[in-house]
């Protein structure tokens, strides 16, 4: 707000702080107390020559000054002329709200140019975070793999070492077993006839010497126990001999057998006429054959896969239980599959399943060489077993095959 009272003449009577401030206050302290050349549009002359002699409003409209510094300032400003004096009341200072006007477009500017920046440097932030997560993602890919990759070379070391360790032992024992075995049961028979020798001796009754015998050895006990020993001894060695045998799948010793077109039914059925009779009284079986075309392999080799997985899915039932065998093919690999209503498998347990010589399983049910064996025997057929299982689920061995054979390496 600019406010000033004037006398005809132009000298200054009175003023704000406003007008002092536009023409600087102190350019009047040396006594030049007189304004009327501030005025330059109307100027002072023609302002009070359009007032005429009458008083009242002479002006109203825009009114340019000229300010100390010699700058012009465009007021809204109204102009009285009463009892010869001159009063001016002015609003705004327009070249100053013009200014800020510039001001503020120009503000208006560095903020549109500051909002496009920081859309830009958003914009490649979100860029970066995106390729940093395909990054980060990438990395975990490799680690998971570069973890499974360790863990198949563990794997392939340990079965390398288990392998030729289980040659050379499978060798060392497999003769003396032979003739213990076959020493063994002609052993048995003798004991036999010598017990019924004794056994005659005793209908004779005669000699009380031999009563006097009986009652030294015992002999009552004596001929239970003779039968329990060699029975139990005889369970050892067909367990020494099973041991070697899957030694032998295991090491790859048996290598007279020979690849051929096969039948995995007929290998299945053979199996299962050997196995059956053992397992039968504690699971039911259930076959869902699919359609198999011929496959190449070394068909008694599957056979033992065959036998071990079975063998497998009964001591995993505890009670009664179902036995399934499903088989079927894709263009290129056939699978055989034996799943079980039995206890399952643990997430810790199914990672070692196939590390020689673990088990689960009590001392004489298991010497934990049948899975690594089995897998031994399909990874030689350039195939692969998967496994799912879960505690109290049952579990699922599912053998895949390829149809053909690159190169067996029996
Ligand atoms: N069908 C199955 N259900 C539950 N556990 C199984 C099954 N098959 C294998 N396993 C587990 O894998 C272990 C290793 O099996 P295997 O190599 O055949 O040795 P073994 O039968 O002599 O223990 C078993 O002791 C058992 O813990
Ligand atoms: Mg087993």
């Amino acid at each position: 707000m600019v406010c000033a009272l004037m006398d005809e003449t132009g000298t200054l009577l009175e003023a704000n702080a406003g007008f002092l401030r536009l023409i600087e206050a102190h350019s009047l302290a040396d006594g030049r107390s007189n304004v009327a050349r501030f005025f330059i549009q109307p100027n002072w002359k023609s302002l009070l020559k359009i007032s005429g002699a009458a008083d009242g409003e002479i002006y109203r409209g825009l009114l340019t000054l000229d300010d100390y510094m010699g700058k012009t300032r465009t007021l809204k400003a109204g102009v009285w002329h009463i009892h010869g004096q001159v009063r001016l009341v002015a609003e705004f200072d327009i070249a100053e709200l013009e200014q800020l006007n510039d001001t503020v477009l120009g503000l208006n500017r560095s903020y549109a140019l500051a909002e496009f920046a920081l859309a830009q440097s958003n914009f490649k932030l979100e860029t970066n975070a995106r390729a940093l997560e395909q990054s980060v993602s990438e990395l975990q890919e490799a680690n998971t793999q570069l973890s499974r990759m360790h863990n198949q070379l563990l794997q392939s070391e340990k079965l390398a070492s288990i392998g030729i360790l289980a040659a050379g032992v499978a060798h060392e024992i497999n003769n003396p077993i032979g003739f213990v075995t076959s020493n063994f049961s002609t052993l048995k028979s003798y004991v036999y006839q010598l017990l019924t020798l004794v056994g005659a001796y005793e209908a004779t009754d005669q000699l009380d010497l031999i009563e006097a015998m009986k009652t030294e050895i015992d002999l009552n006990w004596l001929k239970e126990d003779v039968v329990l020993l060699l029975d139990e001894s005889q369970s050892g060695l067909d367990r020494v001999k099973h041991i070697v045998r899957s030694l032998n799948d295991f090491a790859k010793i048996n290598d007279s057998e020979v690849c051929q077109p096969s039948d995995l039914h007929e290998g299945i059925e053979c199996t299962l006429s050997v196995a059956w009779n053992k397992i039968k009284h504690q699971c039911e079986l259930r076959k869902e054959y699919g359609e198999l075309p011929a496959v190449m392999c070394v068909l008694p080799q599957i056979n033992q896969v065959v036998l071990n997985l079975l063998t497998n899915a009964a001591q995993a039932i505890p009670g009664k239980g179902i036995v399934t065998i499903r088989t079927g093919h894709t263009a290129d690999e056939v699978w055989i599959e034996i799943s079980d209503t039995g206890q399952g498998m643990s997430p810790e347990n199914i990672k070692h399943i196939f590390d020689p010589f673990y088990t689960t399983k009590p001392v004489g049910q298991g010497v934990g060489l049948g899975l690594p064996a089995s897998l031994g025997i399909v990874e030689r057929h350039h195939g692969r077993i998967d496994v799912q299982s879960e505690c109290g689920n049952g579990s699922v061995f599912r053998v895949w095959l390829p149809l053909q054979q690159p190169t067996l390496s029996t």
